[in-house]
């Protein structure tokens, strides 16, 4: 590592380590704090996921870092401080609440702010430096691999709070993308720990698109997908709050849906149903994903779904199905 990047993950610790007391101990950190345990974040989890506050006041981290022998434009490269056009630098993440973005290494690379109440933006993460590419990094790895490995299950979730929330019940093999669509790079990691992925996002319109394609990314990759299902207005921690950790594991996790029901479902945005035309379309597009199937029980247990849900025979479908196997072979 060259000198500047280990003064930037220096200072990334100082500041988790500030962050972390000023939230825990300080009357600057209440705010941060009350809001944490009133979204039912207990002390063990924010000490663990080393959750922090930024003050309002933004001196107090300014000075801090200085203090410690950091230049001002060293932080600005490493996106902790920001400069006004006046050259006046200040705490990027200031009055929000902090969570560390650690490497797999369980080194702070970057962080994440949320703001206090509904305020926008509601997340500022740290920009893409030489030391996070947001895109490599699974929010969580760290903790999590070797309950990954060893249940050789991930569970894969949308943002920060939903995997604290899911630790807190005893979920621990979860990580996150943080909002941003999974990458090659993310799922080859995963595939090298893990076979078994359960995605869980998100159930408005934008966690299914980012669900389907992190899926598909994924069984490229090799990984075997279910895919949980939430209403459209919950997410995981939400959920969590809504109905408990233990309805999380039973009703979400465990009752997560192969690919093939996931997609079942998914396509179904795209066409009409009532109408004639498009439920011929997609009951053909359903087929050519149950075509690629090799176990011929599990075609014929889809088959039986399309049969029962279309009203179309088995002797239909098998037939058409086997057109397709044929084209594939
Ligand atoms: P909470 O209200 O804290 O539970 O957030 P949320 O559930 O509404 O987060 P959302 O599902 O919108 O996003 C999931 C993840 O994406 C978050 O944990 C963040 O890491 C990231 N994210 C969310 N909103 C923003 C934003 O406005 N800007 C950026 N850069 N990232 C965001
Ligand atoms: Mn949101
Ligand atoms: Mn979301
Ligand atoms: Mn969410
Ligand atoms: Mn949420």
């Amino acid at each position: 590592l060259s000198k500047e990047t280990q003064d930037m993950l220096s200072a990334h610790e100082w500041l988790t380590k500030l962050y972390h007391h000023l939230l825990r101990f300080t009357k600057e950190g209440k705010e941060g704090y009350a809001y944490l345990k009133d979204r039912g974040i207990d002390e063990e989890a924010a000490d663990i996921f080393q959750l922090g506050f930024s003050p309002i006041a933004d001196h107090l981290t300014v000075e801090f870092l200085k203090k410690k022998g950091f230049h001002e434009q060293l932080l600005v490269k490493a996106g902790l401080l920001q400069m006004n056009e006046a050259g006046h630098a200040s705490d990027r993440f200031r009055g929000r609440i902090i969570f560390p973005i650690r490497n797999h290494l369980g080194k702070t690379v970057a962080f994440g702010g949320r703001a206090v109440g509904d305020y926008k933006p509601k997340y500022i993460n740290s920009p893409e430096s030489e030391l996070f590419h947001k895109g490599k990094l699974l929010y969580n790895f760290d903790l999590a691999k070797r309950y990954i490995r060893k249940e050789d299950e991930v569970v894969l979730l949308e943002g920060q709070m939903d995997v604290i929330a899911a630790h807190q019940t005893g979920v621990r093999n979860a990580v996150a993308t943080l909002g941003t669509a999974l990458t090659e790079f993310q799922a080859k990691l995963l595939k090298r720990y893990v076979n078994n992925v359960i995605i869980c996002y998100d159930g408005d319109r934008a966690g299914l698109d980012a669900a389907y394609k992190a899926a598909v990314i994924l069984r490229q990759c090799g990984c075997e997908v279910r895919v949980a299902y939430l209403q459209a207005n919950m997410d995981p921690d939400s959920f969590i709050r809504m109905h408990g950790g233990q309805a999380f594991i039973d009703e979400v996790i465990k009752a997560s849906d192969t690919f093939t029901t996931f997609y079942m479902r998914f396509l179904k945005k795209d066409y009409q149903l009532n109408l004639e035309a498009d439920r011929i379309q997609y009951v053909e597009k359903v087929l050519k994903q149950i075509a690629t199937i090799d176990s011929s029980i599990e075609r014929e247990y889809y088959l039986k779904e399309l049969s029962n849900e279309f009203e179309i025979s088995m002797e239909a479908l098998m037939d058409e199905i086997s057109g397709y196997r044929e084209m594939f072979a």
